[in-house]
C-alpha cells in the first residue's frame, strides 16, 4: 500500500477557517497530516469539524489567533507541538485584500496589508522554524500570488506590494535555511472562488458582483477559477518529502491566466 504523502507530518495552517486555507487543511487531512488549523475567526472549529466528518481518522486541533500578533502565533505553534510533536510544515496562507484607488487609499488600509500579509507570514515563520530546527528540518509554503510579482489590477496597490514582498521573503529564507534542511517555497495563485474573491467582486462591481466573477473566468484559458483543494494539492506537494529538492521556488497555479499575450490575436 502506498503511504499517504503527509503521514506522520505535523502541519500548522493559517487562515484555515475558510477559502483556500480550508481547502489546504482538507487536503492535508486527506494525506494523513496532523494539523493545527489557525484562524482569526472562531468559525475555524466548525470548519475543522466538517473536515473530521470527511476524514474520521484525521487528527486536527484548532487555534484562534491573529497572524499579525507574534505572541498569539507563538502560542498557536506551542499548542501544535504540545498536541502532536515538533512542527514539520507551516502553511502561511492567511491574507487579506482590500481595493481602493491609490490616491484615496488610507494609510490604515496599506498598513493592514503589511501587518497581515507580510508581518503575518513573518510571524508564522519565526514561530514555527524553531520546532523544525529542533527536529532536523521542515518545509514552509507561503501563499504569494500572481498579483504583484507578475500582474496587477487597478486598486490593488497595497495587496500587490504585500504579495510581491513574500517572493523576496521566500527566496531569502530558502537560502538562509537550505543547509539546515528547511525548504521554503511560495504559491502564485491566479483566482479561486473564496470569500476574499467574492468581496473583491463586490468592491469591483457592487451592482453585479456575479458578473465580475464570471468575467474572471473569461480571461482564464481554462475558463474557470481554481478550486481551493487544487491549491491544497500544491501545498501538500511542496510540504511533502516528495518535493525534497525544491526550495526557493515560485509555483504559478493559475489555469494559464498569466499566459495570453492578447485577448484578440490567435486561431481560437
Ligand atoms: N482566492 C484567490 O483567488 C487568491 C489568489 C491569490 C492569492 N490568494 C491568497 O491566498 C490566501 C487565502 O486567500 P482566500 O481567498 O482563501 O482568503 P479568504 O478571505 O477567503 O480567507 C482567508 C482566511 O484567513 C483568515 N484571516 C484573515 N486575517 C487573518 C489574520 N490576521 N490572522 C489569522 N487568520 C486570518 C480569515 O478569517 C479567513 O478564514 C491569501 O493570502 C490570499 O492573498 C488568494
Amino acid at each position: 500500500m502506498v503511504q499517504p504523502k503527509l503521514e506522520g507530518k505535523v502541519a500548522l495552517i493559517t487562515g484555515a477557517a475558510a477559502g483556500l486555507g480550508e481547502g489546504i487543511a482538507e487536503t492535508y487531512a486527506k494525506y494523513g497530516a496532523r494539523i493545527c488549523m489557525v484562524d482569526l475567526s472562531p468559525d475555524v472549529e466548525a470548519t475543522a469539524e466538517r473536515i473530521r466528518g470527511m476524514y474520521p481518522d484525521a487528527r486536527i486541533i484548532t487555534a484562534v489567533a491573529n497572524v499579525a500578533d507574534r505572541a498569539q502565533m507563538d502560542e498557536a505553534a506551542k499548542a501544535t507541538a504540545d498536541a502532536f510533536g515538533p512542527i514539520d510544515i507551516a502553511c502561511c496562507n492567511a491574507g487579506v485584500c482590500r481595493l481602493a484607488p491609490f490616491e484615496q487609499m488610507p494609510d490604515a488600509m496599506r498598513d493592514f496589508h503589511i501587518d497581515v500579509n507580510i508581518k503575518g507570514v513573518w510571524n508564522t515563520c519565526q514561530a514555527t522554524i524553531p520546532y523544525m530546527l529542533s527536529n532536523g528540518g521542515g518545509a514552509i509554503v507561503i501563499a504569494s500570488s500572481v498579483t504583484g510579482d507578475i500582474v496587477a489590477d487597478a486598486g490593488e496597490a497595497a495587496y500587490a506590494m504585500s504579495k510581491a514582498a513574500l517572493v523576496g521573503l521566500t527566496k531569502c529564507l530558502a537560502v538562509e535555511y537550505a543547509d539546515r534542511n528547511i525548504r521554503v517555497n511560495c504559491s502564485q495563485l491566479g483566482y479561486a472562488r473564496t470569500p476574499m474573491v467574492e468581496k473583491m467582486a463586490v468592491e469591483s462591481n457592487p451592482d453585479d458582483p456575479e458578473s465580475a466573477i464570471a468575467d474572471i473566468a473569461v480571461g482564464v484559458p481554462m475558463k474557470r477559477l481554481a478550486r481551493p483543494t487544487e491549491v491544497g494539492e500544491l501545498f501538500a506537494f511542496l510540504g511533502s518529502d516528495e518535493a525534497s529538492y525544491i526550495t526557493g521556488a515560485q509555483v504559478v497555479i493559475d489555469g494559464g491566466s498569466t499566459l495570453p499575450e492578447t485577448m484578440s490575436i490567435g486561431t481560437n
